[in-house]
């Protein structure tokens, strides 16, 4: 069984039709990538499955269960959560006491709390500026804390909104380590990405979006290559460039 059964889920605005039947499911411990042009479905997806939108039609299992149209602090519970494309963290409070928030949702003893915010500080690589105030970190920094504060409620899924997009390549490479280390703990993750050279290596599988339609569900490399992703998203130049570093990689 998938851990999150995403069937035929449709999402109107008026006439607009955000979604438009969309299906995949997100295997447990797997990564999957949600990309496609700006304006495709995307966030409008998250919304969905997070709870914040109600689809249209369309019906969502996580775990099993169906959490179609349910509240986000009910389906957050139930361990499905996400990240915002605009991290709005707590500017005036540290970076560990914002993590400390997160933990604080799922447990009300101090010194447990404490430990979980420690542990995701140390995983999200923000150890250096956990006395900082969070408004005075980079935003790769500001982005690292949105996922540790996801992730000290302790989330069965966790779903990243753009959390590489503006960062420099340090601070996608620190993403990109800071993600694998969280699957490497069994998390399962599903990641809105723009930056490619974020999402390609560590995906297992990529679903892609256009116009509000799934195009196209597949592994990294087939989603490369593949003529109407090509077309609709990625352009010509991304697919030879990654098909040339995929190239020098397995070189040496
Ligand atoms: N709350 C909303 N009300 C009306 N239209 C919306 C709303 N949210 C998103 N849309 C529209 O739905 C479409 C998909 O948007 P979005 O999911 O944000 O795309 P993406 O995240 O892939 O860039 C866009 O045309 C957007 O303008
Ligand atoms: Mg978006």
């Amino acid at each position: 069984m998938a851990l999150l059964d995403v069937s035929h889920v449709t999402m109107k605005f008026g006439e607009l039709v955000a979604c438009d039947k969309v299906s995949f499911a997100v295997e447990e411990g797997a990564i999957v990538g949600l990309i496609g042009p700006n304006g495709a479905g995307k966030t409008t997806l998250f919304n969905c499955i997070s709870g914040l939108y109600k689809p249209s039609s369309g019906r969502i299992l996580f775990n099993g269960e169906d959490i179609t149209g349910l509240k986000p602090f009910e389906i957050a519970r139930k361990g499905a959560v996400r990240t915002f494309q605009i991290v709005r963290p707590l500017k005036d409070m540290t970076v560990f006491d914002n993590v400390l928030v997160g933990a604080f949702l799922k447990s009300r003893e101090n010194h447990i709390a404490f430990e979980k915010a420690k542990e995701c500080i140390r995983l999200c690589k923000l150890e250096h500026f956990q006395k900082k105030l969070a408004g005075e970190l980079s935003i790769g920094g500001k982005k690292r804390l949105e996922m540790a504060r996801a992730l000290a409620t302790e989330p069965k899924l966790l779903m990243l909104d753009e959390v590489m997009a503006g960062l420099t390549t340090t601070e996608i490479k620190a993403s990109i380590e800071v993600i694998q280390r969280l699957r490497d703990n069994g998390m399962t993750i599903m990641i809105v990405e723009h930056v490619m050279e974020g999402i390609m290596p560590i995906a297992d599988k990529i679903v892609v979006l256009d116009g509000g339609v799934k195009i196209a569900e597949d592994v990294p490399e087939a989603i490369a290559n593949n003529e109407r992703v090509i077309e609709a998203y990625l352009g010509a130049k991304y697919s030879q460039r990654y098909r040339h570093r995929r190239g020098d990689k397995s070189n040496g």
